[in-house]
């Protein structure tokens, strides 16, 4: 084991040759390191190199593992996440964990619905409770809403509020930001400051390295399920750590500089979607762009500003029907499904691969071809044989890591869950390739190789629409960027006028209401 920072005390957490296998799978290799009370650890790696695996074994929801867990010096061996939750171990999961059809409150004090004597549930307390949290979290989420209703931004939220209720003295975070606006991540670290200064210990999953630079005490690097490294923050540096994650060095992106955009289209004419009963009335309001053969233009803007809410209308999937025109390859179209939208050559990557994307009883090989069932089709049979073919294809285009094809879907890590979505929309051929917040929790390599697959796509003569909360991102990407602030159109940006400052800029410029 190689630790640097050593500490003469007994470390909070050791993690004690930890070995944890899933069938045909060593997620975790005999990993060793430790954690010390108090400080920010963040923990990094490669989609599927164990991160959520150590985490889950630590919150105790994976009970079996080899090896030993040891807290505050004792070997532990939690039952269940109850178990880890009673020795104040917290987790916040990648892939939120929250029941939609219940309140905000109801979620946060899941199974521990605080009762009264007669055994009525304490509604209000609970409320009040929720409120509590929330306002601490300093956001103006209501108790009493829907879980579903909210963007998982706000679920996100939610989710650091119910571990804040269990009062935990170790809080684990499996990429807690990788659905927040910059200002929202300002705000969750203001949050663990607070926790931090009250004696909490964090445990940090990210993909974003400027996070772990600007608040972490340590960072332990994992590979391929081995323990690669520990090391203290201040010595060392971005470079060292992603060259520690991938065993290799990620080259300098540049693409795009030789795009020549062709005919138009997609055409938007003043598209506007009502808010029925709320205060703004619009969710998206006069809206005009168009968008290019071999383009990709970007949409930038913070969270709530209605980059979804756009691709939905061009998707057919907006929760009202949006008014206005939407032209594509010249015809007036009104989609009322994600199936016409396809068929007329439009293909949608969503944010939530959890809510709209993934078929979570399936298979990887299902996944990625669910759409393309019919090229498989010969005389009313699928053929296994060329659905496996086109799925081991875009595994391998994409460089999806997998037990196997026949997997299930559930068992592949969160970024290469992601990257099975885009392959199965990229089977479909379409002419225009909506991506909502494409590469959202998947690894820097793995970046990489989406940006590059989407300029290839480009080239091919499709036409891209990428949102994504990471406005280097959309820098590297595009060559043009519409911004939305409040479901308006505040900017747009060709490649060479865009700066991170420019683009806040528009993405903050609010309507001034007089009144
Ligand atoms: N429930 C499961 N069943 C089978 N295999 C699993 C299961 N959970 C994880 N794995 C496998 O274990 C390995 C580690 O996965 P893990 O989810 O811990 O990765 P990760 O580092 O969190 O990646 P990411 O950055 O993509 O979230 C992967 O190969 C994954 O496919
Ligand atoms: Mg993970």
């Amino acid at each position: 084991m190689e630790t640097e920072g050593h500490h003469e005390t007994t470390p909070l957490i050791a993690i004690d040759h930890i070995t944890k296998r899933f069938p045909g799978v060593v997620a975790l290799d005999d990993v060793c390191f430790d954690v010390v009370a108090g400080e920010f650890h963040a923990i990094v790696g490669e989609n599927g190199a164990g991160k959520s695996t150590l985490m889950k074994v630590l919150a105790g929801v994976w009970p079996d593992f080899e090896g030993r867990l040891i807290l505050r010096g004792e070997p532990r061996h939690f039952t269940g996440t109850r178990d880890a939750e009673a020795h104040g171990i917290s987790i916040i999961h990648q892939e939120l964990n929250l029941v939609e059809q219940l309140s905000v409150a109801a979620n946060i004090f899941l199974g521990r619905e605080q009762t009264s004597r007669l055994g009525f549930l304490q509604e209000t307390a609970m409320t009040a409770a929720a409120d509590a949290l929330l306002r601490e979290l300093e956001c103006d989420i209501s108790p009493t809403a829907q879980t579903g209703d909210l963007r998982i931004g706000d679920q996100q939220l939610v989710e650091i509020a119910k571990a804040l209720s269990l009062e935990a003295d170790i809080l684990i975070m499996d990429e807690p930001t990788s659905a927040l606006t910059e200002s929202e991540v300002a705000r969750l670290f203001r949050v663990i400051d607070r926790l931090q200064s009250r004696g909490v210990t964090i445990l940090y999953i990210s993909h974003k390295m400027e996070e772990v630079f600007q608040a972490s005490n340590r960072i332990t690097v994992l590979r391929d399920g081995k323990h690669v490294r520990t090391l203290n923050t201040v010595d060392t540096n971005p470079r060292e750590i992603t060259h520690l994650m991938v065993g290799r060095e990620i080259e300098n992106m540049a693409i795009g500089d030789d795009r020549t955009p062709g005919e138009t289209l997609l055409k938007v004419e003043s598209l506007s979607l009502p808010w029925t009963g709320h205060a703004r009335q619009w969710r998206l309001r006069d809206i005009s762009f168009e968008l290019r053969r071999g383009e990709v233009l970007g949409v930038a803007g913070l969270m709530g500003a209605g980059r979804t809410e756009l691709m939905e209308c061009l998707f057919g999937t907006s929760v009202e029907p949006p008014l206005g025109t939407i032209l594509l390859k010249g015809e007036a179209v009104d989609f009322h499904s994600p199936r016409e939208a396809r068929r007329a050559g439009i293909g949608l990557v969503t944010e939530d691969r959890k809510r709209l994307g993934l078929f979570s009883q399936m298979t990887v090989r299902e996944n990625i071809t669910i759409c393309t069932l019919v090229e498989s089709v010969t005389a009313g049979l699928v053929s296994m044989s060329r659905e496996r073919a086109a799925a081991n294809e875009s595994m391998d285009l994409l460089g999806v890591k997998s037990a196997g094809i026949e997997a299930g879907i559930t068992s592949l890590s969160g970024g290469n869950q992601q990257k099975c979505v885009i392959a199965r929309w990229l089977r479909t051929n379409p002419d225009v390739l909506l991506l909502d917040d494409p590469t959202r929790g998947i690894d820097v390599g793995a970046k990489a190789e989406i940006y590059k697959v989407i300029d290839q796509l480009c080239h091919k003569g499709l036409g891209i629409m990428v949102t994504s909360s990471e406005l280097p991102e959309l820098i590297t990407l595009c060559d043009r960027i519409l911004v939305l602030c409040e479901g308006r159109l505040t900017g747009e940006f060709t490649r060479g006028e865009f700066t991170e400052q420019a683009l806040m800029e528009a993405a903050t410029r609010r309507e001034v209401t007089v009144v």
